[in-house]
């Protein structure tokens, strides 16, 4: 894992990356809500502002697309966005892998967002696609002072979710020049973190079980090198989302223990939904 290298960087690259990941911990909540891209009305974000109004105060940055951030998301609200770019396959298709650049870096500055993110499909048909389409989508950013996250997806092969392929599809993107990578926490997560000279977050997957199988996730990812999370479904369809999200942002930034996470849970589950 690396540190925001802020005198490296262009002065807006760096000051948009502090927007996400706080200098004031080094780490970041990201709430990930962008997954109607290729789902659809996905459970529990059929109506986007409903699920994400109340949970946007305690997000250090939401991820969206264009098309929800336009409709769903009050201008005035301040919380950094990080922009969906990629896209042109749908859950209907076998091969998710199957994307191109579907938002113009002039429309994420127009849009006034903190970074774009896009897919890259490492081991699938369309790996040189998607890696070509990062590549073109950094140098851009490169011009307009912007961010870019790199996603090291899946598809529908969860099982690939381990440390051997993560470290080398962290490390492809974070080569390609991502300034930061969101994957999956995994065993051995220290090998991923140690080999990605760029902040990783993780996506927390489809729902788990319990709300301690969530905080262990976290609290192991951030443990083993992570800068932060990048969460969308164990977070907004667990039936008390601000609770979790609550939880998760004292592990991420209080260092919270597993225990005491839990304990703000019980705490806030009273409070809201
Ligand atoms: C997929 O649509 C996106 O990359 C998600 O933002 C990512 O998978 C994180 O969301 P979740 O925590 O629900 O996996």
């Amino acid at each position: 894992m690396a540190a925001i290298e802020g005198e490296n960087m262009d002065w807006g690259m760096s000051n948009r990356l502090s927007r996400m990941i706080k200098p004031s911990t080094g780490r970041s909540v990201m709430l990930a809500a962008d997954h109607g891209y290729f789902m659809g009305p996905t459970h529990k974000l059929e109506n986007p502002r409903r699920m994400l109004e109340p949970l946007l105060p305690y997000a250090d940055t939401v991820a969206v697309t264009r098309g929800v951030l336009r409709t769903s998301i009050d201008p005035k609200w301040d919380t950094p966005i990080l922009l969906r770019v990629s896209g042109g396959a749908s859950v209907l298709k076998e091969d998710l892998s199957d994307e191109e650049i579907t938002t113009s870096m002039q429309d994420a500055v127009r849009l006034n967002v903190s970074a774009v993110a896009i897919s890259i499909f490492v081991g699938t048909a369309h790996e040189k696609q998607s890696l070509v389409n990062l590549s073109k989508l950094v140098n851009d950013g490169e011009e307009y002072g912007m961010p870019v996250m790199a996603i090291t997806a899946v598809g529908k092969e969860l099982e690939k979710r381990d440390a051997k392929y993560l470290a080398l599809a962290c490390r492809l993107g974070a080569e390609i020049g991502a300034h930061i990578v969101k994957t999956y926490y995994c065993e051995n997560f220290r090998k991923v973190a140690d080999g990605s000279p760029v902040p990783l977050v993780v996506a927390g997957g489809p729902k788990l079980n319990t709300e301690l199988d969530v905080f262990n996730l976290v609290y192991n990812a951030l443990q083993e090198g992570a800068v932060g999370v990048d969460m969308g479904r164990n977070i907004w369809q667990h039936e008390y989302p601000v609770a979790m999200i609550k939880s998760i942002r004292a592990i991420v930034h209080e260092k919270a223990t597993v225990k005491e996470a839990l304990d703000i849970f019980q705490e806030s589950k009273g409070k809201s939904k």
